[in-house]
């Protein structure tokens, strides 16, 4: 064999041990796609109009078939459902309507089945008033005192008879955060509704209880847990008095049972949250060590700023937090009016928390936020898929949100949610959550499919004909099926590894462009305005191919995937998103891999 044909064989295999090595260091989450599962709407397999888990268990595949590497489940404990499950009454247990502790373990055995992995929402702050441990405490009985948050009543010169709170704290569901219990003759302290009372995590005891029902369910082999208003759990400690300060106004409202009325500056993002967080970490890295498998994750639920997020990750003195503290950015600080300007600051300053050797994340919506097409304009569903899932790190759907499903109207007499009931008729629909939780849209039939029982727990989506997985199968361009061909794309060495840069074209072009020495460089490019737009990709890429590849389009976009473009003159209509393709010459190819060959030597 000729010398040089040999010396290109040897700097292909360097290259190739080298990118392998690469892959190991990158665990199984750390660019996986996650769904989010809410139990109640995703599928009725019993015919009660209420989703299940046996419907959950039966529509896995779909998930596998999506893209998806794993998935949390909004709660399916038993709970008396004053929150739709975020009020447990019993954290070991399933609710009945959802099915048995069976079904659930047949659910973890057909996930594992198909290389799925399942996370659990871990609600700690709260339990449902009618948990046992709140009926003893109320009660007094020994050991139980002080599970719960309790407080005496304020003197109340007016009318002794009728107490008045400990102080001015309000509950994030409007209204004072204190319920009188007259068993105990004392108030005690609920962020939620008054049947989810704050649990008391400055008692060891509770501590413990939490996390031996962490081991609970990692015995039955969950993957991990997505933690629930984290930061809440610790409120400032009483005073020598036993007393709480009262918060100071905020001035952003005049409205005094909002929770905006006040500055959460005891109840809301205290230090000791976070340290709760390493302690659940260290107890699940244990459980591997000791049990072995993949690593067990943890996804936290806050809503706080960068500064009050970054900490979630780690901290300096070295402790580990959550892989995932959820970035809601997307959600938080995107509306239908940003610019290309403000996606990339909203990107890049998500990015600057994140080092070295941790992955981002990205959420596009949850059960408690207006849906992306509601929120964002439908004519940037697709678009937002390729934001989200051509940048790098993991992404997290909410059910429904990759067939484009967006808020349903729902009336106020069909309204169940209590943040939007305890508002009264005239201001239900600003808070409510119902609109965001209706059943998932499977098919065209009748109920679209998710029950073939007579009527659902919350009206079936006026667009559920159109809008739905079995329709948009068959649509080459549907919302369906780019974020399927997203989600395979992203699997791609480029989009795992490669470099990453975001671009504001002009206020209204906003460009990604991932690069990998070795493989190929893509470029999204997305039109957020109603006009036309024409780019010339060498003023923002060097070196760029002079003709580039559709490699994904958004729905209204007269191209297809594998059509070519000029680089220099590139048209985007209104709205027009996709994600383009730019092949490097084997030259540059052998170029860069003789480049890492020195580096290397
Ligand atoms: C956050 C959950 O996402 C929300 O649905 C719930 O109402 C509150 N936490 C209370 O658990
Ligand atoms: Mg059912």
């Amino acid at each position: 064999m000729h010398w040089m044909w040999l010396l290109f064989l040897s700097i292909l295999s360097t290259s190739a041990i080298r990118l392998k090595s690469d892959q190991h260091t990158k665990d199984w989450w750390e660019r996986a796609g996650f769904y989010q599962v809410y139990p109640r709407s995703f599928k009725d397999s019993d015919g009660d109009g209420i989703g299940d888990l046996n419907g959950i268990t039966e529509k896995l595949s779909y998930l596998k078939d999506i893209g998806m590497r794993g998935f949390w489940l909004s709660p399916m404990y038993k709970s008396p459902m004053a929150d739709f499950g975020y009020d447990i009454s019993d954290f070991r247990d399933i609710q009945p309507e959802y099915g048995t502790m069976n079904d659930f373990r047949n659910q973890i055995t057909e996930a594992k089945r198909l290389g799925l992995k399942v996370i659990l929402d871990f609600v700690p702050n709260h339990s449902s008033d009618e948990h046992e441990w709140f009926v003893k405490s109320a009660n007094r009985e020994a050991g139980y005192e002080d599970y719960y948050v309790w407080r005496d009543a304020k003197p109340n010169p007016d009318d002794p008879n009728k107490p008045l709170p400990p102080n001015n704290w309000l509950s994030g569901f409007r209204g004072s955060a204190w319920q009188w219990n007259e068993q105990r003759q004392q108030f005690y302290y609920h962020l939620f509704t008054a049947k989810q009372p704050d649990l008391n995590f400055r008692n060891p005891k509770v501590v413990e209880e939490m996390k031996d029902i962490l081991l609970f369910w990692l015995d039955l082999g969950v993957d991990g847990f997505r933690i629930d208003s984290v930061g809440c759990m610790f409120e400032v400690p009483a005073n020598e008095n036993g007393d709480f300060p009262d918060e100071p106004l905020s001035g952003t409202t005049e409205d005094s049972e909002d929770f905006a009325y006040l500055e959460h500056i005891y109840t809301i993002d205290r230090l000791e949250n976070v340290e709760m967080v390493y302690q659940w970490r260290t107890l699940l890295e244990n459980y591997q060590t000791q049990h072995g498998g993949d690593t067990r994750i943890l996804m936290t639920e806050s809503w706080s700023n960068l500064d009050i997020i970054k900490p979630y990750f780690k901290d300096i003195q070295g402790h580990e937090g959550a892989q995932m503290p959820f970035n809601f950015r997307l959600i938080t600080e995107l509306n239908i009016t940003s610019t290309a300007y403000d996606f990339k600051n909203v990107i890049d300053s998500w990015m600057a928390i994140v080092d070295d050797g941790y992955a981002a994340n990205w959420v596009l919506g949850n059960h408690d936020r207006s849906r992306l097409g509601t929120r964002m304009g439908e004519q940037r569903i697709d678009s937002m898929a390729m934001i989200e899932l051509t940048l790098p790190g993991v992404s997290v759907t909410y059910q429904g949100e990759e067939i484009g499903m967006t808020d349903v109207d729902i009336s106020w007499e069909e309204t169940v949610d209590p943040a939007g009931c305890n508002e009264g008729i005239d201001n239900y629909a600003a808070k409510s959550r119902d609109p965001v939780r209706t059943p998932f849209q499977w098919d065209d039939s009748n109920l679209a499919g998710f029950t073939n029982g007579t009527g659902t727990w919350l009206p079936v989506g006026s667009n559920y004909r159109s809008i739905n997985v079995k329709v948009e199968s068959s649509v080459a361009k549907s919302h369906l099926n780019i974020f399927k061909s997203l989600m395979k794309l992203r699997e791609s060495d480029t989009f795992l590894y490669g470099d990453w840069r975001t671009i504001a074209i002009n206020e209204q072009v906003f460009a990604i462009v991932r690069d990998l020495k070795s493989s190929n460089r893509y470029i999204t490019l997305v039109n957020l305005g109603s006009s036309s737009q024409t780019v010339d990709a060498g003023k923002f890429v060097k070196n760029i191919s002079k003709i580039l590849i559709y490699a994904i389009v958004s729905g209204a976009s007269s191209h297809n995937p594998g059509d070519s473009v000029t680089a220099s003159n590139i048209v985007l209509q209104p709205y027009e998103a996709f994600v383009l393709e730019a092949e490097r010459s084997v030259d540059r190819k052998m170029r860069a891999e003789i480049c890492e060959r020195w580096l290397i030597d």
